[in-house]
This record gives C-alpha cells, structure tokens and sequence, in this order.
C-alpha cells in the first residue's frame, strides 16, 4: 500500500490535481467531498491510471460533525493518513452588511472551524509516529485584509497563521505542516464567489501549477509557499507592508469590484 494521502475538496480545482498528483507517485488517496458521484469517478480514473488504491468519502464541512465522521471512516477502513490535506474551501463577496449571514459563517466553518478540526483530529497520530505531513490551502489573501470579501479574507489569515504557528510547535518532530497561499487560480472558485467578472482572474493561473507548488513544499516540510503569481502581483505583495493601510485597503476593493 503507498503512503495515505487525505484531500479535501477533491472533486475539483486545485484538490482534484493535489489527488491526482499524488497518486501518480504511487500513493493512496482518501478523496472528500459533497459531490460523491464525482469524486467516484475521480477514483476510477486513479484506481486504473496509477494503479492506487482510493477511498470517497462524501462529506459536508459546513456540517461540525463532518471531521470527526470523515476521521471515524478512516480509522474503520485501518487506513493511516500519511499526507494530510486541508483544500476545501470557498469564498463570498459583497459588502459585510449587505451579505447573508449563512453563508458568511458555512464560509467560515469549512474554511477555518473544519480545517482546524481535521488537523486535531489527524495531527496526534502522525506526532506519535513521528512522521507525517499537512498541507493547508490558505490564499495570499491572507496576507491582507479584504474589503468586499472581509471573511474570506480573514479566514485564510487565520489558516496562515495557525499553519506557521503549529509548524514551530512541532520543530522536534519529523511533522511538518505547510500554508499553500494561491494568486488567482482557473477554477470553480471564481464562479462559485462571485469574482469570474473581476479583473484578479484575468490571467489566472492553472490548478495543475498551483497544485504541483504546493505538494513539492509539503514535500520539502516548507512553512511557506506562495505560488501563481505574476512577476507584478509579487512585487506589489513585497509593497504590501510600506504601503499606507487606507491605500491598501482602497486598492484591494477595487480590485474585488467594490
Ligand atoms: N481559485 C483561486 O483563485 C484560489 C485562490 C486562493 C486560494 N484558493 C483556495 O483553494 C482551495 C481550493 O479551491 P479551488 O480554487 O480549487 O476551488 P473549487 O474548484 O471551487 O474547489 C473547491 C473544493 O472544495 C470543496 N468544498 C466546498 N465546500 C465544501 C463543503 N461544504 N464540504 C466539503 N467540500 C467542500 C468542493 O467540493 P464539493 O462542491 O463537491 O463539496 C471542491 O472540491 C480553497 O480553499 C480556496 O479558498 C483558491
């Protein structure tokens, strides 16, 4: 059996070719997601491209029991996660008042409460072991605060820093923990949070690309990577701490169309 890999939101994007990679290494994949049928089919194609072994297991994050069922699915199947990934996510936007507070606060359990849940619940074994690595998919949208997209962007500030903070907790261990931090990247995302007409997807960057920065780093235990930028967008991201925080702020809403 190759090293378990568990992804969440794999049924598209930027998970889907996480999966995919890691199975064309040779490795076990748990693939979680709501949409069941698509990650089956997912499994098929793995299962016969790469000759791995896969697991679906269907799961809504918004739902707090999710973690600890996905957790007591894999502790049944005896199956043990070597590569903990915390893809799942999504974003919203609008102004903070005017946005429906449902969706604000599902948007803030996957991407925060759930995220955090799996980590506690997977991250003592792989301690025990002393081996075992968790990749979080953040946004470099965590490295600023987000006016039209306020929670979404302070999720992914909460996923960067608990990542960057649990990583130095386990400094004598052989467990490494990972923040991925995407630019805009060609998925589902940009459509599911109302950006697809913003000028940030112009010229977005491939899954595939995104996915293979962020596995390679998980690999090489990297606190840090920050990955589909264009040459511009890193130079202004380098700008970000000498730029005055109203300017800032103006520039980041009017790129959200705000
Ligand atoms: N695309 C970008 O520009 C960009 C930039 C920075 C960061 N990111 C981050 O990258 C990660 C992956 O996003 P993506 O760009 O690949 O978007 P995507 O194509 O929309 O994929 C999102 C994945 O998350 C899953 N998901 C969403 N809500 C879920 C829920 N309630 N329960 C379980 N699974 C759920 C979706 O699966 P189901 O719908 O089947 O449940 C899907 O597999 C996210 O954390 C996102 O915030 C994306």
């Amino acid at each position: 059996m190759g090293k378990v890999a568990l992804i969440t939101g794999a049924s598209s994007g930027i998970g889907r070719e996480l999966a995919r990679l890691h199975a064309e290494k040779g490795g076990d994949v748990i693939l979680v997601a709501r949409r069941g049928e698509v990650l089956r089919q997912l499994k098929d194609e793995l299962e016969t491209a790469w000759g791995v072994q896969a697991q679906v297991i269907e799961a809504d994050l918004v739902d707090e029991k999710a973690p600890r069922m996905i957790f007591e699915a894999v502790e049944a199947s005896g199956w043990e996660v070597e590569y903990l990934i915390n893809n799942a996510g999504f974003g919203g936007r609008g102004k903070f008042h005017e946005r429906d507070w449902q969706d604000e606060r599902d948007m803030m359990q996957v991407n925060v409460v759930s995220l955090t849940a799996l980590t506690h619940l997977f991250l003592p074994q792989m301690v025990a072991r002393n081996s075992g690595r968790i990749l979080n998919v953040s946004s470099t949208a965590s490295l600023l605060p987000g006016p039209m997209k306020a929670v979404y962007y302070a999720s992914k500030a909460f996923v960067t820093s608990f990542s960057n903070a649990i990583a130095e907790e386990l400094h004598d261990t052989r467990v490494t923990v990972t923040a991925l931090l995407p630019g805009a990247t060609d998925t589902e995302f940009a459509a599911r949070s109302g950006m697809d007409k913003t000028r940030l997807f112009d010229n977005a960057a491939s899954a595939r690309s995104v996915a293979l920065d962020g596995y390679q780093a998980m690999m090489a235990g990297k606190l840090t990577v920050i990955s589909g930028m264009s040459f511009g967008q890193r130079l202004a991201l380098h700008l970000v701490p000498f730029t005055p925080k109203k300017v800032l702020l103006r520039e980041v809403r009017k790129v959200q169309g705000g």
